[in-house]
């Protein structure tokens, strides 16, 4: 009986979860496939992204190591992000003022406008040790290939983590392994606890040199 009503309450938060999502997907796919809803949504982000552009870069890759791109990113990870900066259950102090600020319709234009920006290859990505990107790659291909895609680009709700900075993609990491409550609910918790110190270092120097998308 405990069994029954537990999986009811996750049924009914993750239609509640979905909801939105698939609210969100609905008014991606008209931007789609109308061009001048499409310039609409783009102009109504670049009048609202001046703030974000100031840690994020105008185009969405970022003015520090430890900020992470946004652009080339998946919108319906970006999207989500700012509902779980908006909820709590992600916390970054800046992050949960500022998706506040957004209404629905403009998380959908910000996460559409960032999602079209090429991402510009670093330039410490070439001093890399390839031994290091090598192992990184091993790992990357036995662990985390089925939730990320080939060439950690992502999918829908799963991150494009390829090009991302070293330091951020770092960072995440530990949480993830340390439990940091910022990332609390995240399915990488359970990933991220088998991670060694080296597998973090080599992981990060494979993905952080990864290039732009095609
Ligand atoms: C003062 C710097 C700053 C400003 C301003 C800022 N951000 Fe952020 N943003 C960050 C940092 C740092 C993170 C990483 C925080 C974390 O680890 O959760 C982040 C994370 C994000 C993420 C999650 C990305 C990911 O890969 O998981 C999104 C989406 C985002 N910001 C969008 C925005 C938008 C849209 C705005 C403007 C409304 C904005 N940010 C303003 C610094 C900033
Ligand atoms: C079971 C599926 C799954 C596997 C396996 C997985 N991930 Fe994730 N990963 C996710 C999801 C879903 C998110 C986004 C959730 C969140 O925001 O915490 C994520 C988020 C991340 C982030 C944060 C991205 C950002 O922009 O903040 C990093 C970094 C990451 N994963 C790296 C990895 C690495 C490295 C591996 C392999 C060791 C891996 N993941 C394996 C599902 C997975």
């Amino acid at each position: 009986m405990g069994r029954v009503v537990l999986l009811w309450v996750l049924l009914c938060a993750s239609a509640q979860a979905w909801g939105q999502s698939s609210e969100m997907m609905d008014r991606l796919a008209a931007l789609e496939k109308d061009p001048a809803k499409r310039e609409q949504a783009y102009a109504a982000a670049e009048d609202r992204i001046l703030l974000c552009s100031k840690c994020h870069g105008k185009d969405g890759n970022s003015k520090r190591d430890y900020i992470p791109n946004l652009a080339g990113q998946n919108p319906q990870y970006l999207f989500d992000a700012f509902e779980k900066y908006v909820s709590g259950e992600r916390t970054d102090f800046v992050m949960n003022q500022a998706a506040k600020l957004l209404t629905l319709q403009e998380r959908v234009n910000v996460a559409f406008y960032f999602s079209q920006q090429k991402v510009q290859p670093k330039a410490e990505a070439t001093v890399l040790d390839k031994t290091l990107v090598e192992q990184g790659a091993q790992r990357f291909a036995t662990v985390c290939v089925t939730c990320h895609g080939p060439a950690a680009l992502g999918h829908d709700g799963f991150p494009r983590i390829a090009g991302q900075p070293r330091v951020y993609l770092t960072h995440a990491l530990q949480r993830y392994r340390d439990k940091d409550p910022s990332r609390a609910g995240s399915p990488m918790l359970g990933v991220a606890a088998l991670l060694s110190d080296e597998d973090i270092t080599a992981l990060t120097a494979y993905l952080s040199q990864l290039q732009p998308a095609p």
